[in-house]
C-alpha cells in the first residue's frame, strides 16, 4: 500500500477523481476491515478535495449511525426518515442539495455546511448498508461529476461488503 496519495495539481474535479480512484482501489484491496477502509477513504477524499466534511453513516439498530469521517464533530444518529441522509437511504438514490437551507428537514450538524451530496451504498441483497455524506461550506458545490465519480468509488466499497 502506498503511504501517500499522488494528486494532480488542478482544481478540475474529474481529473482529481480519475487519479484518486485507482489509489483508493489499491488502498482497500488487501484490507478486509470495513472500518479501516472507510476511515482511509474519508481521509483520501478530504485530502484530495478539502471538503468541509466527509464521512459515512452506517445502517445499525434501525437508524443511521455515524461511522468513520473527516471534519468537525457531527450528529451521531439519524432516523431513516430524517435529513438528506435519511432521504438518500429511503429513496435509495444519490441526492445533491445545492442549498441545504432549501431542503426540507435538512439536519444542520454545522451551520458552516452550505451544500451536500449523499449517496447510498448497497449490500449485495439490495438493502442499504450505509450512506456517504459529503458537505461543502460553499453553496452549489456538487454536480453530476461528483455524483458519477463518487458512485464509481462506492462500487469499490460494495465489492467488499
Ligand atoms: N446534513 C446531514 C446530516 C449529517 S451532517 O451534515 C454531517 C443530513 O441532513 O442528513
Amino acid at each position: 500500500m502506498a503511504e501517500s496519495l499522488t494528486l494532480p495539481q488542478t482544481t478540475h474535479r474529474a481529473e482529481i477523481y480519475s487519479a484518486l480512484l485507482p489509489q483508493i482501489d489499491s488502498l482497500i484491496e488487501s484490507e478486509s476491515d470495513l472500518t479501516a477502509n472507510l476511515a482511509n477513504i474519508s481521509a483520501a477524499l478530504k485530502e484530495a478535495f478539502n471538503f468541509f466534511w466527509v464521512g459515512f453513516y452506517l445502517t445499525k439498530e434501525g437508524q443511521l449511525v455515524l461511522g468513520p469521517f473527516q471534519g468537525p464533530i457531527a450528529c451521531t444518529r439519524i432516523p431513516f426518515h430524517k435529513g438528506v441522509c435519511g432521504a438518500s437511504y429511503t429513496r435509495k438514490e444519490t441526492i445533491i442539495v445545492p442549498d441545504v437551507e432549501a431542503f426540507p428537514g435538512h439536519i444542520a450538524c454545522s451551520s458552516a455546511s452550505k451544500s451536500e451530496i449523499v449517496l447510498p451504498i448497497f449490500h449485495r441483497n439490495g438493502t442499504v448498508a450505509m450512506v456517504l455524506d459529503v458537505d461543502s461550506d460553499l453553496l452549489n458545490d456538487f454536480s453530476e461529476v461528483d455524483a458519477e465519480w463518487l458512485n464509481r468509488m462506492i462500487r469499490l466499497i460494495e465489492r467488499k461488503l
